[in-house]
């Protein structure tokens, strides 16, 4: 296992992340297993870049109920247009919470996106965008 991300600096805010992946990678893999639980990613105010040649999903389910939110954060071109991954379980597609809101930059275009993607309205981003929304297990997994 190896680190195709470097974190270089992050509270989940400010946060910039700058992926060297070679292949195809993710930034986040959150487990959430259940709907029930609390947990989940936030990542606000951030930056994506890449200067490897791989491109990157923003997340990827690593359990059913995977959540991660990406708000006011900038994209470069390194985040694949389809923007998430079930990885290979269709039936999470409708568990799982991705969201974004208010990103900007190339790899913010939702054109690509998967349908399940949530581009959120200012009412379900709310609860992200607060600071103790950091609760998380863990995250930068191997390709
Ligand atoms: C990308 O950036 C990392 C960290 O600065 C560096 O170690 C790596 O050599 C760079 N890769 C390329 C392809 O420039
Ligand atoms: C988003 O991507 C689509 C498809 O590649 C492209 O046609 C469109 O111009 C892009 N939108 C912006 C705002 O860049």
């Amino acid at each position: 296992m190896f680190l195709n991300v470097k974190l270089l600096l992050c509270a989940l805010q400010n946060c910039y992340l700058n992926s060297i992946a070679k292949k195809v990678a993710s930034l986040t893999a959150q487990k959430r297993s259940s709907a029930s639980m609390a947990n989940g990613f936030s990542f606000k105010d951030s930056v994506v870049t890449g200067n490897g040649t791989g491109l990157v999903y923003l997340g990827r389910a690593w359990a059913d109920y995977s959540r991660v939110v990406f708000s006011y954060t900038f994209m470069d071109k390194v985040v694949r247009p389809q923007g998430w991954s079930d990885w290979g379980n269709p039936k999470r597609d409708a568990r799982v919470y991705y969201g974004e809101y208010k990103c900007s930059g190339p790899g913010a275009n939702l054109t690509g996106r998967v349908p399940w993607a949530r581009i959120l309205t200012d009412e379900e981003a709310e609860p992200f965008l607060g600071t103790y929304y950091v609760e998380g297990d863990t995250w930068l997994i191997n390709p």
